[in-house]
Formats: C-alpha cells, sequence, structure tokens
C-alpha cells in the first residue's frame, strides 16, 4: 500500500475519491450527508443523530432496515453458498425464488428471469420484446415506445426510452427507433388530486397516433410506469392503463410495465398490475425485491413469451442474454427472506390501510409557501415547489439538505419536487412526523 493510501485509510473525512452518482458533488463534499447504520425506520449518522426515513432509503427499504431476517438469511447463505455460475448451473434458492415471485404476480406471469438492478431489469425487458418479436418470424417489430417524464434507469436501452430530459440529453442518439407518449401530468388539470387523477385517460390514445405514424408492423412493445416515480410521483388518470392495454392487445404491441418503485407493496399491492387491474406482458421489479439489502432485479414474463423461445434444439440457449450476477445466492436468500417478511407482517395491506391517512397528512401540506402541487399514490407523495428565479431546482434541494441536518429527516429530491416514499412499517405517529419536519423545511427554505 503507497503511503498516501494508508494516510487515507486514517483520514475518513477524505471524501474527495469517490464519484457519486446522480449527486451534486461538489455541495455534498461541502456539507455531506453522511450515514453510517441503520434499524427499522431510521439511520443515524456517524455522530449518532437518529434520521427518519421518509424515502425507505431510495423506494427500496420497504420493509424497514436492517431486519433481523433478512439480515440472519444473508449472513447463513454467505456461509453456504457464496457464489453459483449462472449459465448452465443453478442453485436452489434461485428456482425457489423464481417461483415465489411468479406466484405473487397476476395472470399467467410466471416465469422470471433475474438481473441486479432496475436499469438492467429494463435493458432485459426491451431485449426480450425485440427477441420474441424475432422468434415469431416478426423481427421488423423493432420500435420502442416510452414516455415523457418516464424513467426506466441508466442503461441505453433504459434511457433511450426514458422521458426525463436531464438524463437524456448529454448521451447522444441512445437507441434508434425510439418514440414517445405524452406525460400524463397537466398541473392545470390535476393539482392537488388524491390518488388517481380523473383527466387523462385520453392521453393513452396517442399511442393510436404513434401505430398510425410508424404502422404496428414496426412496434415491438411501449413501456411505461403504472405510477412515474422518478419524475415526481405522476399516478395514472384514471382508466389510462386500461386504454394503453387495449390499443396495445388491438395491434400486437407487448405492453411492458417498469414497476422498480411500484412492486413490492408500495402501491398496496404486490404489484401495480393487481391495483390497476391491467395485465401487462412483461413487468420488471427491483429494489423491494430484497427490501434493497442486496442489489437484485428482475424481469416477469407471460407464458406465451417464455414458450415462443422454447423451441428449436433443445442443447441449443434460447435466450443468449444474462447476467454474472443474474440470481445472485445472497440476493436471492436475502429476496426470499424479504418475501417471508413482508407475508408474516401484512405489509402490502397495510401499506393499502395506511394510505388514507398519509394521503390526509401529506394534503395538509397544501397552503405552505411555495407548495404548488402535492400528489400521491399508494405510500407514495410529491411536493411541487416554486423555483427561485434562475435558480431552478434550488429550493427542493435546500429543503432536503435542510431536512437533514436540521429537521433529522431523509427526504429525496426530485427536480423543484420533494418525495416522500416511507418504508411500509411507517406508523401513523412517524407519518405525523415526517410531514411536520417536511413542512417546517419547507418553511425553512422560503
Ligand atoms: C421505474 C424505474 N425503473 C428503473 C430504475 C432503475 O433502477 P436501478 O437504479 O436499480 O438501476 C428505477 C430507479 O429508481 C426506477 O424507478
Amino acid at each position: 500500500m503507497s503511503s498516501s493510501a494508508a494516510a487515507s485509510l486514517t483520514h475518513p473525512n477524505d471524501l474527495e475519491a469517490y464519484w457519486m452518482p446522480f449527486t451534486a458533488n461538489r455541495a455534498f463534499k461541502k456539507s455531506p450527508r453522511i450515514v453510517a447504520r441503520a434499524k427499522d425506520m431510521h439511520y443515524y449518522t456517524t455522530d449518532n443523530r437518529a434520521i427518519l426515513d421518509g424515502t425507505a432509503g431510495l423506494w427500496c427499504a420497504n420493509a424497514g432496515h436492517s431486519r433481523d431476517k433478512i439480515v440472519g438469511a444473508i449472513q447463513a447463505q454467505a456461509a453456504e453458498l457464496d457464489f453459483a455460475p449462472p449459465f448452465q448451473f443453478g442453485h436452489p434458492k434461485v428456482f425457489a425464488l423464481a417461483a415465489r415471485v411468479a406466484a405473487l404476480a397476476p395472470g399467467d406471469l410466471d416465469h422470471v428471469f433475474f438481473c441486479n438492478s432496475g436499469s438492467e431489469a429494463v435493458d432485459t425487458a426491451l431485449k426480450i420484446a425485440l427477441a420474441y418479436h424475432n422468434v415469431r418470424g416478426q423481427g421488423a417489430r423493432q420500435r420502442l415506445i416510452g414516455r415523457e417524464r418516464g424513467y426506466h434507469g441508466v442503461g441505453f436501452g433504459g434511457t433511450a426510452v426514458g422521458g426525463m430530459v436531464a438524463n437524456r440529453k448529454v448521451y447522444g442518439t441512445l437507441l434508434a427507433g425510439v418514440d414517445h407518449l405524452p406525460t400524463t401530468y397537466n398541473r392545470a388539470e390535476q393539482a392537488f388530486t388524491k390518488g388517481e387523477p380523473e383527466w387523462g385517460a385520453h392521453l393513452a390514445d396517442e399511442l393510436e397516433r404513434l401505430v398510425g405514424l410508424h404502422d404496428a408492423s414496426t412496434i415491438a412493445a411501449v413501456i411505461v410506469e403504472p405510477m412515474a416515480g422518478s419524475t415526481g410521483v405522476l399516478p395514472p388518470p384514471k382508466g389510462y392503463l386500461e386504454k394503453l392495454r387495449a390499443i396495445c392487445d388491438k395491434y400486437g404491441i407487448l405492453l411492458i410495465f417498469d414497476e422498480v418503485i411500484s412492486g413490492y407493496g408500495r402501491l398496496g399491492y404486490a404489484f401495480a398490475a393487481e391495483r390497476y387491474g391491467v395485465l401487462p406482458d412483461m413487468i420488471t421489479f427491483a429494489k423491494g425485491i430484497t427490501s434493497g439489502t442486496v442489489p437484485m432485479g428482475g424481469v416477469l414474463v407471460r407464458k406465451p413469451i417464455f414458450e415462443a423461445f422454447m423451441q428449436g434444439p433443445e442443447l441449443a440457449v434460447e435466450l443468449t442474454h444474462g447476467y454474472t450476477y443474474s440470481g445472485h445466492p445472497l440476493a436471492c436468500a436475502a429476496g426470499l427472506a424479504t418475501l417471508d417478511l413482508y407475508a408474516e407482517e401484512g405489509l402490502f395491506e397495510r401499506a393499502r390501510k395506511m394510505e388514507p391517512i398519509w394521503a390526509d397528512a401529506v394534503h395538509s401540506l397544501k397552503g405552505t409557501p411555495n407548495v404548488l402541487d402535492i400528489r400521491n399514490c399508494g405510500l407514495t407523495a410529491a411536493i411541487d415547489l416554486a423555483s427561485i428565479p434562475d435558480a431552478v431546482g434550488k429550493r427542493a434541494f435546500t429543503v432536503m439538505d435542510k431536512a437533514f441536518h436540521e429537521f433529522d429527516l431523509l427526504t429525496r429530491l426530485a427536480g423543484e419536487s420533494i418525495v416522500l416514499t416511507p418504508p411500509l412499517i411507517v406508523s401513523e405517529a412517524q407519518i405525523g412526523e415526517i410531514v411536520e419536519k417536511v413542512g417546517k423545511a419547507i418553511k425553512a427554505a422560503a
């Protein structure tokens, strides 16, 4: 070890080397927000300040933090089987977890492809869509349709179908042949709606326009988040997803729900597909599958799609796709323990029961200075703030920073919105505490 590397170990406050993701690095390093441990609903700073977790980490710690059952399962798995090659070999827990995930999913969404993140799940689903049409002799179906203000991770595929301008604009042409539906959000029509807005189902008809433009024979799939999360909680207008499904059916286009956020109880059900009674052809998931403890993602696929691949010589690989860490033993152990915990504690039902309490609490912030809109769906909410002229994003950043440093609350920033998505174990008192603290932080940033 070089003397400078040795020295750095004795200088834990040297923050320079780490290039932080989706972070204002220079601002962070001047005033760091560092958490050192976590338990249940709280993070703890290095000086042991308890920070109430208003965001389930990053929409993922749905069961709360460092739960004994999940921790124990990961520890035991590391000692028993650290790694198993996923290509041409398997291990017991990966089959068990796939069966458990399939059992949770609606309809004939009964096959699971594992990967390690939401981004990988999205790119996997897009590739399966293209390959599916190809094996059926419809290889001209190559176009992928996303939606403005959608977020589908950071792979080239997910970035291309995503619709958040800042995430796209510096990465060139991305994938060819991608088009976008319009966003479902319109403040003039929807401001301060509790849950799903009445206005906006007609926006699904834009898919008809895209079919008219490109022809259905060139379109492989449409991908949407049932509830757009990362762009600031945009619940689907009532009837919108049903319309999308019907138009996709009419033209043989696959419908993919990106449920990386909305899955595993966040909207009160195992998947949002169940909440909305709309069956997509594929569901992407990640985050809540392991309650954020070990990276894992996956794609749920309907039976006819899987079966379309199961042809040709039996010794041939049916889908030339996969990751070294697909179905990693530690992730599978964590996933199984997490699903057990969700079931034992009835956390999906709990989220459903808490939703009206949560909605009333967050909407009580209407009238707070600079609040332009409040949206909620399941145990999620977003509060849009008025921008400071010539400093877009600064007000929400200040609220998030003050919430952490001054009010001991973890919140999330999305442009000029504050986003709240607590673990599903959040109590009524803690909901009150989150909302009170956010209100104070907004006032402090006025
Ligand atoms: C809907 C959606 N898709 C994909 C992703 C990307 O997931 P990851 O960050 O695990 O790659 C996210 C992350 O927040 C997401 O919200």
